[in-house]
């Protein structure tokens, strides 16, 4: 038995008097995408929060490779090869890909000064291969659309070496054409061997994408399922009716 890529043990935490993660533990594997689902406000944001280091768990524990570890902020995710890709999509909006992909760990010369030609050089040489139709390298990214925003954020997490990729609702606001250049590019990271959190509302894009779904319900976690062993009917019932399907039992 290998350990675990990730392992999310007991985490609670709570704000004012309500229970945002009641409790919660949930695993990943390498190679492995896991769905997190569940109602508006079933906790699935902040349970990842304690991973990417965005909020800090009142109780509970984090393993990566089978090893306890404190993360304490964003930059302490990183060092564990953590990346995020939030719901509300973090780019700044009037840089343009390559100051994006590079933001907060820019290349600097020899000289001392920020590297745009060699940033620029390496964003080309990763969007070639994860959006070869990519070509906006000039632009600032306000001017991108929601999608090829989702892949220099995916770029980002990939040219920094991600080994475990967190993706809060990444097709939310896209296309369908959109999602499935997304839905890709988690194939093909995964196939890589990263292990990744999905958390996604669309039931048809969990079944397709992810290898388990874990469910969450007003803090606390429903179940975990293999998706092979269940049909998209038993997940909604575990959204909706808080239960594991008898099936899965
Ligand atoms: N910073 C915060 N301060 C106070 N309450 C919060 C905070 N963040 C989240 N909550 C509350 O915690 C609960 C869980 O919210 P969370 O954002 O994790 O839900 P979610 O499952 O991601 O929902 P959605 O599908 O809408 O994104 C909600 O009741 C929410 O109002
Ligand atoms: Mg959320």
């Amino acid at each position: 038995m290998t350990s675990p890529l990730v392992e999310l043990r007991n985490i609670s935490i709570a704000f004012g008097g309500i229970k945002a993660v009641d409790h919660v533990t949930i695993d990943l594997h390498p190679g492995e995408v896991v769905g997190l689902l569940g109602h508006n406000g079933a906790g699935k944001s902040t349970l990842i929060k304690c991973l990417s280091g965005a909020y800090q768990a009142d109780a509970g524990e984090v393993f990566i490779d089978g090893e306890k570890v404190e993360i304490k902020n964003p930059r302490d995710a990183r060092a564990l090869n953590i990346e995020t890709i939030y719901q509300t999509l973090a780019l700044a909006d009037n840089l343009d890909a390559a100051s994006n992909l590079f933001l907060g760990r820019e290349l600097i010369t020899s000289m001392g000064f920020v590297d745009d030609a060699v940033m620029e050089a390496e964003t080309r040489k990763i969007m070639g291969r994860l959006n070869p139709n990519f070509r906006k390298f000039k632009e600032p990214v306000k001017a991108l659309s929601g999608g090829q925003r989702q892949s220099v954020a995916i770029a980002r997490a990939v040219y920094f070496n991600a080994r475990i990729l967190i993706m809060d609702e990444p097709t939310a606001a896209l296309g369908p054409q959109e999602t499935q250049m997304v839905a890709e590019l988690i194939q093909e990271l995964k196939a890589q061997g990263l292990g990744i959190f999905l958390i996604e509302h669309d039931i048809h894009n969990v079944m397709k994408l992810c290898d388990r779904a874990s469910v969450m319900k007003n803090g606390q976690l429903v179940g975990t399922v293999n998706v092979n062993d269940v049909t998209d009917e038993d997940i909604l019932g575990m959204i909706i009716l808080g239960k594991m399907p008898d099936r899965a039992r």
